[in-house]
C-alpha cells in the first residue's frame, strides 16, 4: 500500500473512536428513524433502558468506510465507519444490560487497537498488565486483553492509549461507559489541534495538521490500490467494467 509506513494520526483516531461509539450507542438506543423523522446523530436517551443487543462478530472486515464530510465536525478528518454483517447479532438474553453494553465497548477497543497497530485481523490477543492513569493522574495497573505490543506504540497520546486500554479491560466494570466515551471522544474531536501533539518524542505534530491528514486520506483511501477479494466471500457475478472505446 502507498504510504504504508505512515501511522494513523491521533486526530483521525479520535474521530473514528467517536464514530464507533455512536455506532454502539445506536445498538443500545436504536434511533428508530423514519422518513418523516430521519436519524440525525445517535445519542443516549437517559430515560430509556438500553437494549441488550450485541454484534458478536465485529472485526476489521465487518466495517465499511463511508464518506468524508468536510462540513461535519465529526467527519471532517475521518470517514464514517459502518459496522455490517449482523448475522451473529443477538439480544443477549442471559446477560444483564450492563454486560451487553460493556461487551460492545470491548469491541470498540479492539477495532481501535487494529487501527493503531495497523494489523489485519485475526491478531492474537493476550492478557497484559499496563499502567493507565486514574482521575488524579496517578498510574494504576490494569489487566487488559489486547495486542501484546499496543503498550509500545509511541506516537499516540497517553489519553488516547489509556482509553483504548480501558475499553479492553478484563474486568468489565473497569471499562468506560458509553456516556464517558461520548464525552472524552467528543471533546477530543471538538477541541484537539495539531499543536497538542507537539510533545510526543520522535513524532512530528505536522502529521496531525488538517493538511497532512487530508493528504494521507487522499493517498491511502481515495487513491487506494485495489486487491482481488480473498476469503470466504460468495462469488456473485459483479458489474463488469464498461468497455471504453478509444474513439468515443
Ligand atoms: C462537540 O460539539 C458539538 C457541536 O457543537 C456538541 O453538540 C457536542 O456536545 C460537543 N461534545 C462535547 C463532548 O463537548
Amino acid at each position: 500500500m502507498k504510504d504504508a509506513g505512515r501511522q494513523v494520526p491521533n486526530r483521525m483516531l479520535w474521530s473514528m473512536f467517536l464514530c464507533l461509539t455512536r455506532a454502539r450507542i445506536a445498538m443500545s438506543y436504536p434511533p428508530w428513524g423514519s422518513v418523516a423523522n430521519p436519524i440525525e446523530r445517535e445519542s443516549i436517551s437517559p430515560a430509556t433502558a438500553p437494549l441488550k443487543l450485541i454484534h458478536d462478530d465485529l472485526h476489521d472486515e465487518n466495517i465499511m468506510l463511508g464518506g468524508l464530510s468536510h462540513s461535519d465536525l465529526e467527519h471532517r478528518l475521518a470517514p464514517i465507519l459502518k459496522p455490517l454483517d449482523f448475522g451473529k447479532a443477538a439480544q443477549n438474553p442471559g446477560a444483564d444490560i450492563d454486560s451487553a453494553v460493556k461487551r460492545n465497548i470491548q469491541d470498540i477497543g479492539k477495532i481501535m487497537t487494529t487501527l493503531v497497530m495497523r494489523v489485519y485481523a485475526p491478531w492474537a490477543e493476550q492478557d497484559v498488565v499496563v499502567n493507565v492513569r486514574d482521575a488524579q493522574g496517578l498510574a494504576v495497573p490494569l489487566k487488559v486483553y489486547t495486542h501484546p505490543r499496543l503498550d509500545e506504540v509511541s506516537h499516540i497520546s497517553t489519553d488516547l492509549k489509556d482509553l483504548i486500554f480501558r475499553c479492553q479491560s478484563v474486568d468489565a466494570q473497569e471499562r468506560p461507559s458509553l456516556e464517558e466515551l461520548l464525552q472524552l471522544c467528543g471533546n477530543a474531536v471538538n477541541n484537539s489541534v495539531a499543536q497538542d501533539y507537539r510533545g510526543i518524542p520522535g513524532y512530528s505534530s505536522f502529521w496531525e495538521t488538517d493538511e497532512a491528514i487530508r493528504d494521507l486520506e487522499q493517498r491511502v483511501l481515495l487513491d487506494a490500490d485495489t486487491v482481488p477479494a480473498t476469503g470466504r466471500r460468495r462469488s456473485l457475478p459483479g458489474p463488469q467494467p464498461a468497455t471504453v472505446s478509444p474513439n468515443t
